[in-house]
């Protein structure tokens, strides 16, 4: 799905040399390349104070720390997407409600954000799923009437930006209280391991954000609040530092392979193209096609895997029907966008290395194996 190696190649010699420096320094928790990275994602984004972390899960649940959610508060989130946000939802005590998505743009839907807001609702967590912004105005606006804290799940989507009514344009991250992201190998940015991060404008949420990442101490060995130890390493962030500098042109690079795809496919009866959300750009952290119903997905799937071609199901079954997550509020069916999609999508591999033959390679592929089932 991804081709880490000839990313890593183009940019060996600077990488490497950014190891090394570490490996020279022993410097490798809390060097000085983790503060270097924090400022340079800060001026990227736009945002006041980033602080990294160990990972995009840690982040979210950090986040919700720091908001001072307390065991009961309710969390709305999507029904479609990955586990993270409901993982630490459940780690913290807290309820989540979920709410189904919108079903061509795969994002969360505000119309039923606001029909799930009860006296308990503390924060939204928007999930800015496959690179796209959830409709964030919409979003804000209910949470400024209602009183509610927004974290936005960037881990899909670092890059990405949205642009308001009135013109402005924010990145991906930036619009919420906290905006949190992984760093994971395949993200749009990632490093050589895990990783993950937390943005904020607001200097007091930034305090107890790094204060929770590191024991709850702001001071060593004192200990004023409850914490984790969530750090993101020296070497990953002096990756990071590297790699940043590239992200517009990865994005780019995978836009343009998105529209090799659509153009490939958009006339093609059964499969359905990304649709794009409107007021956000796209950063293509997957390309996922929704299967007409008359399309044998699975048949779909193993045909590309015989040809040499991966294919993944972001995701097979939506949250509510999750073991782990199950719940009698949200029986099967409760939420039927999420429950279908689940059923038709298949992301392509897209990634920053994706060659023209490449590309001609998987879609002829993909027409191929349609036109057969169809005749
Ligand atoms: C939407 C979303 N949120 C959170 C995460 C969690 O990130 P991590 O794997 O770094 O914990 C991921 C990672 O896959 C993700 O896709």
């Amino acid at each position: 799905m991804v081709d880490l190696k000839s990313q890593y190649l183009n940019l060996k010699k600077a990488v490497d040399s950014g190891l090394q420096e570490v490996i020279d320094q022993t410097s490798f928790i809390k060097g000085p390349a983790v503060q270097q990275f924090q400022d340079e994602l800060e001026e990227y984004l736009g945002v006041k104070y980033v602080i990294a972390c160990a990972n995009g899960t840690d982040a979210l649940q950090i986040a919700m720390m720091a908001l001072g959610l307390k065991p009961g508060d309710e969390v709305i989130t999507a029904s479609f997407t990955y586990v993270s946000t409901a993982e630490v939802i459940a780690l913290l005590g807290l309820n989540p409600v979920l709410v189904d998505v919108n079903p061509d743009t795969f994002l969360i839907d505000p119309g039923s954000i606001e029909a799930a807001i009860t006296p308990k609702t503390k924060a939204i967590v928007p999930v800015h799923l496959f690179g796209q912004c959830a409709d964030m105005e919409a979003i804000l606006n209910i949470a400024r009437r209602q009183n509610l804290f927004v974290i936005e799940d960037t881990a899909q989507a670092i890059g990405a930006s949205y642009t308001f009514s009135d013109g402005t344009v924010k990145k991906a991250g930036s619009m919420g209280n906290i905006g949190c992201t992984s760093f994971f190998p395949s993200k749009n940015l990632g490093c050589f391991g895990d990783g993950g991060a937390m943005y904020t404008d607001d200097e007091v949420l930034a305090q107890n954000i790094r204060m929770i990442a590191n024991h709850g101490q702001s001071i060593q060995y004192h200990h004023d609040i409850v914490g984790v130890n969530s750090r993101l390493d020296t070497l990953q962030a002096a990756i990071l530092r590297v790699k940043l500098p590239h992200l517009d042109e990865y994005n780019a690079k995978r836009n343009q392979a998105a529209a090799y795809y659509d153009n490939a496919f958009k006339s093609v009866n059964g499969i359905k193209i990304p649709t794009r959300a409107t007021k956000t750009n796209h950063v293509f952290h997957q390309y996922t096609l929704q299967l007409s119903d008359l399309l044998n997905r699975d048949e779909l799937k193993n045909y590309l895997s015989e040809k040499g071609i991966p294919s993944m199901i972001y995701y097979p079954l939506p949250l509510h029907k999750q073991k782990a997550y199950i719940d009698n509020r949200y029986p099967e069916g409760h939420f039927p966008i999420s429950e279908k999609l689940c059923e038709r999508v298949l992301s392509l591999p897209m990634h920053t290395e994706l060659t023209i033959e490449q590309l001609e390679y998987i879609s002829t592929n993909v027409v191929k194996f349609i036109n057969k089932q169809k005749s």
